[in-house]
């Protein structure tokens, strides 16, 4: 879905160049969910702007979505959505079910099809009800759920989410997550989005890229990249011991409750048979306890024997 060889960016500011992206390679295949991570200023806006045809690269190429980057910027940018870091300031008065169906419609759609967009994204983004409401009036987060229907109306199979929950309660992250989710799992939609909330991209990606300087320094799974930082030998005792499950299927993903209270001795070996739940370290849990999360629907349960 994507592939991207050599992608540079350098600024030119009043105080010199700014290398933001300094020629970075990797693919995304279909279907995929990737997460972003790195510190501020790391390169993460500047690739994910490049990508979706916003900012011209200063060297190297990127096919995505199917279509070359810089030959075919129309069709990358027809067949995508984008939820940039800070949303766009609508005009005032602009009403919130208003915009979403011009946006859809200058996306292509007929009247009727924006329109029934519309009802499915509204419950979907916990929108419900807001319909006529102008922008202007609604909250920083309920603006931010706006922004992130406004980059979905049209369906599209590549989406790119700059840090799509920052400024969202638990609740509505929660429902963003499983929305996310569902976008691949039911309609095999490829998601490429960044964060600084390190349990949303573990929860989430499939694969995390971490930039730094304005390079990728890691591509790999959660589960692989966390094993680099908590590794089983760090842990002084059996009974503190980690273990990691193995990634669960797609088909596992969201199958199964922890097993009761005492009955599964979470950090053995002999559990690797286990999959929906994934478990790393945890220095603060007592003697005896462990911390499980189903990888899919996030949900934690801990047990102690
Ligand atoms: N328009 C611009 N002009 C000059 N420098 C820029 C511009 N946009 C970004 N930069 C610089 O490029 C670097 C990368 O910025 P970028 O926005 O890609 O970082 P980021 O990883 O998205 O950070 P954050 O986590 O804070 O959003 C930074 O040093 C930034 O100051
Ligand atoms: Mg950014």
């Amino acid at each position: 879905m994507i592939s991207a060889h050599g992608l540079a960016r350098t600024f030119s500011t009043k105080t010199g160049p700014v290398a933001a992206v300094k020629g970075v390679d990797f693919e995304v295949a279909e279907g995929e969910i990737v997460g972003l991570l790195g510190p501020n200023g790391a390169g993460k806006t500047t690739t994910l702007r490049m990508l979706t045809t916003l900012l011209t690269p200063t060297s190297g190429t990127a096919t995505v979505a199917g279509a070359d980057l810089i030959t075919q910027s129309r069709e990358v940018r027809r067949r995508i959505g984008y939820v940039a870091q800070i949303g766009a300031t609508p005009a005032p008065g602009t009403i919130l079910g208003e915009e979403l169906v011009t946006q859809a419609r200058l996306q292509g759609m007929s009247k009727v099809e924006a329109s029934a967009r519309l009802v499915e994204m509204l419950p979907r983004l916990d929108l419900s009800g807001f319909e006529k409401r102008a922008l202007s009036e609604m909250s920083g987060g309920q603006r931010r759920r706006f922004d992130i229907a406004l980059g979905l109306m049209h369906n599209p199979k590549l989406v790119f989410l700059d840090e799509p929950t920052t400024g969202l309660d638990p609740q509505s992250r929660a429902n963003l997550w499983d929305h996310i989710r569902a976008l691949r799992d039911e309609h095999s939609v490829t998601i490429v989005l960044t964060t600084h909330y390190l349990e949303e991209a573990d929860v989430l990606a499939d694969r995390l890229l971490v930039m730094d300087g304005g390079a990728i320094v890691a591509d790999d799974t959660p589960d692989a990249l966390k094993a680099r930082v908590c590794p089983a030998t760090s842990s002084a005792s059996a009974s503190t011991a980690t273990w990691r499950s193995p990634r669960p299927s797609p088909a596992k993903r969201c199958s199964r409750a922890p097993a009761s209270s005492k009955a599964v001795d979470w950090c053995s070996p002999s559990n690797a048979a286990t999959p929906p739940f994934l478990h790393c370290c945890a220095p603060s849990m007592p003697q005896g306890c462990r911390s499980a999360r189903c990888r899919s629907t996030g949900r934690r349960s801990t047990t102690c024997s």
